[in-house]
């Protein structure tokens, strides 16, 4: 199809539904009796037909059917992702990607693609916090996890002392990164995936997953490891050496943590941590980075759709760390990848992550996460080519 038909292919439906969506609403107003007197003159023609009083409930029964049923839930669903999500390339990227050699990296592939299944979807939005951080989109809204209300003196403390704010000179100055975020999952056992890995330009780790003594199955490169203060490592000899170490906070106290980690304080009292937590991190203040809390928010509330509950963190409405660096992916990588996500439900005996022999089996409804509904977003992503999975158990 030539480009101009295609144009007036998708415009004409546009304009029909527009049409109909517009009429819904005239009648809306009509039937709450808010209706100023040229609303009323323009509805004439809708409402001419109908007999006032009694057709009342019908009419409100119709308005529901045409904008939840036919209009908005033919396309799009609840969430504002395509229902039919397609894996062909739209005419105009076929030409922006067509004339690379094989293999090259596509410069904003990811977003690109996500733009055709979610429209909403915005790919400014920085990976790290840095000292403007006060002027990014809804952050100072929303407590921890979701944003950092409250905690900003003891952020602009940190900030001031790790300096550093990016990738790295390298990594920043690439036109056209790969990313690809490891979870830690058993599905990553004895696949000897690490090289393909390593090739990417960016590895992102999650937590306290090693890599020594798994080099063949995970690769020996780590750019980030995002952690919180449970999920970091206890044993200094653990830490990577040229790797960041990405902190993503959950909850207030998360930051007094970091704090000390930063300034390199003892650490009193852990109360209020769910479990053990780090004393010592051995990196160096510019080797720090907080993550860009926007990713969490969005995730929750935009993509996966949990609870929003006040914008507070309630029952079920965290999406886990993975998520939230594959959604940071999104909007700061160029080519996305996973690899190490998803459960084999149906082999309880596989290992639930590939550095431990805990089953599958142990795995407990969650709190705080909900994972089937996480899924559904991440199966998204998958199938409309967004993001590559390799090692197939989204
Ligand atoms: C693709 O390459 C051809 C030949 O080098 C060039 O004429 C054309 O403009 C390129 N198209 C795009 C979209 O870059
Ligand atoms: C790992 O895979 C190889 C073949 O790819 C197989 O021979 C070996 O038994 C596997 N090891 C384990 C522990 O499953
Ligand atoms: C996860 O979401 C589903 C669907 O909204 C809901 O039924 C279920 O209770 C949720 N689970 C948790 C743990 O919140």
């Amino acid at each position: 199809m030539k480009p101009r038909h295609k144009l007036l292919f998708v415009l004409c439906p546009m304009l029909v539904l527009g049409f109909i969506y517009y009429s819904s609403g005239k009648l809306h107003l009509h039937v709450w009796g808010q209706k100023p007197q040229r609303e009323a003159e323009e509805t004439t023609v809708v409402v001419l037909s109908l007999n006032k009083g009694a057709e009342v409930k019908r009419i409100a029964e119709m308005e529901t059917d045409i904008s939840v049923g036919r209009i908005i839930g033919s396309v799009y669903d609840k969430q504002g992702f395509l229902l039919q999500l397609d894996t062909k390339l739209p005419l105009d990227l076929t030409y922006k990607y067509g004339n690379l050699s094989e293999g090259a990296c596509k410069p904003e592939y990811a977003a690109n693609k996500m733009a055709l299944i979610y429209p909403k979807f915005r790919k400014s939005a920085p990976m790290f916090l840095d000292q403007n951080y006060k002027r990014l989109h809804n952050v100072c809204t929303y407590m921890p996890p979701f944003g950092l209300k409250t905690q900003e003196k003891i952020i602009d403390s940190i900030l001031s002392e790790t300096k550093s704010y990016g990738l790295g000179e390298k990594l920043d100055s690439l036109s056209c990164k790969r990313c690809i975020i490891v979870g830690n999952g058993g599905i990553l056992f004895n696949k000897s995936l690490g090289s393909r890995i390593d090739d990417y330009d960016v590895v992102v780790r999650l937590n306290e997953a090693p890599i020594k003594g798994y080099f063949k199955d995970v690769g020996t490169k780590t750019t980030l490891r995002i952690t919180y203060p449970e999920g970091a490592f206890q044993k200094p000899e653990n830490y990577e050496k040229d790797s960041l170490f990405v902190f993503s906070a959950f909850k207030q106290l998360d930051f007094k943590w970091l704090r000390h980690m930063v300034f390199k304080e003892k650490l009193r009292g852990i109360d209020g941590f769910w479990k053990s937590v780090a004393h010592y991190v051995p990196r160096e203040p510019t080797e720090i980075r907080i993550l860009n809390p926007y990713f969490i928010q969005e995730a929750a509330f935009q993509f996966i759709g949990l609870p929003f509950n006040g914008g507070a963190m309630g029952k079920g409405n965290v999406p886990t760390l993975g998520t939230v660096a594959i959604t940071m992916a999104l909007h700061n990588c160029d080519e996305v990848a996973v690899a190490g996500f998803g459960y084999d439900m149906n082999t309880p005996n596989a290992p639930l992550h590939y550095y431990e022999t805990v089953k599958m089996s142990v795995i407990k409804e969650s709190w705080t996460h909900n994972i089937s509904k996480e899924k559904e977003f991440l199966r998204k992503l998958v199938k409309a080519n967004v993001i590559t999975d390799l090692t197939n158990g989204i």
